[in-house]
């Protein structure tokens, strides 16, 4: 097991930047989750520390040592792709012992660690199948087992999970947790889901553009969010965004399309007066008592909940409220902005003044 540190790491693709100075820490048997859309740097990220390119500029140590010249057959990393780039024409057995086989471990050695790997993962009566006698979550099974059989200090997985359908995808969720914690390797996973990485990681890092935007555990990310591009990345259903201006001293007053919100004792030094308002829909009350007021303009069953957008003259606002609810489409509802919950971003840098 190794921690990883990234220090300015860098990579460009002739005039493409696709990582900018990425700065990161992995602790020993950390989790962490590489977060972010398509583009920003993942998987150029992933396979710089595991050899596979060379940076640009910057540094990656493991422990204390900097790897940026080490072979990637000499990093002792395990990797697993999307594409599981399992070998057809070979047993799962074959498949799995591969990477031993590779190395001259004798064969008794090879039998033993293949079926201790393989019952770990559960796919110990699979071992004379073939790649293509498997379901995508079998050998999505298989990719891990090859990864580990060769107790990697260092696990990279590159959206391991996206091929699978969602029932499946949970379900694996959950077990790569429990696996990860239960071998205790240091693991960088890489997914552009960021439910995935909330309910797996110890902490992600946001990354878009190829630069790093927060990073944190998730939680921390969810409530604290940094900018707003990681206010509107995390989060089941997307935060709301209000375009205005703060005013006053205590309290302090957002003022958008002449409506006010009061924003209760919030304390803003040298604010910008042009501002953002997030608000988390699971954040905004459905309430009698509410201070704004506006039309229902549709309404989603989540299932235990209800999402409800609600139309402010033309400005759409969601909320999520409980089932129960016997609001209908078109009705007039009256909702509150709880000040406590509110994120404020400066409108020119989209970084947060909390
Ligand atoms: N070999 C390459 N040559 C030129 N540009 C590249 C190369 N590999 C990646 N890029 C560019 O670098 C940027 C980052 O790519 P990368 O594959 O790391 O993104 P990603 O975050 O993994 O995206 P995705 O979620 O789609 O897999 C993109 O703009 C991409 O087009
Ligand atoms: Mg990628």
């Amino acid at each position: 097991m190794v921690s990883v540190r990234l220090v300015d790491l860098t990579k460009r693709f002739g005039r493409v930047v696709a990582v900018d100075h990425l700065n990161l820490e992995v602790a020993h048997g950390e989790f962490v989750a590489l977060l972010g859309p398509s583009g920003c740097g993942k998987t150029t990220t992933l396979l710089m520390i595991a050899g596979i390119y060379r940076p640009t500029e910057g540094y990656i140590y493991f422990d204390d040592r900097v790897v940026n010249d080490l072979e990637p057959k000499d990093r002792n990393v395990g990797m697993v792709f999307q594409t599981y780039a399992l070998y057809p024409h070979m047993k799962v057995f074959d498949n799995i012992a591969f990477p031993l086989k590779l190395k001259k471990v004798p064969k008794e050695e090879i039998e033993r660690k293949v079926r201790r790997v393989a019952e770990l993962l559960h796919i110990e009566d699979l071992l004379d199948r073939k790649p293509g006698q498997l379901s995508g979550g079998q050998q999505q099974r298989v990719a891990l087992a090859r990864a580990l059989v060769k107790e990697p200090d260092l696990f990279l997985m590159d959206e391991p999970l996206s091929n699978l359908d969602a029932k499946l995808r949970v379900e694996m969720r959950g077990e790569l947790k429990r696996l990860q914690k239960d071998l205790g390797i240091t693991t960088i996973y890489v997914t552009h889901d960021q439910l995935e990485a909330m309910t797996m990681a110890d902490r992600i890092a946001v990354l878009n553009n190829g630069r790093l935007q927060q990073y944190g555990p998730p939680e921390e990310l969810y409530r604290k969010p940094a900018n707003i591009f990681v206010a509107g990345f995390i989060g089941t259903t997307p935060t709301n965004f209000i375009e205005g201006t703060v005013t006053g001293g205590k309290p302090l007053k957002f003022e958008f399309d002449g409506r006010v919100i009061e924003l209760g004792d919030l304390s803003l030094d040298d604010a910008p007066s042009e501002v953002v308002l997030g608000i988390r829909p699971e954040d905004v009350e459905i309430t009698e008592d509410g201070e704004l007021e506006g039309e229902v303009y549709v309404i989603e069953p989540l299932g235990r909940e209800l999402l409800v957008t609600i139309s402010l003259d033309g400005l759409h606002i969601k909320a999520v409220t409980g089932a129960e609810s016997d609001l209908r489409m078109g009705q007039r509802v009256k909702f509150k902005i709880p000040p406590e919950k509110v994120y404020l971003f400066d409108k020119a840098t989209g970084e947060s003044l909390l």
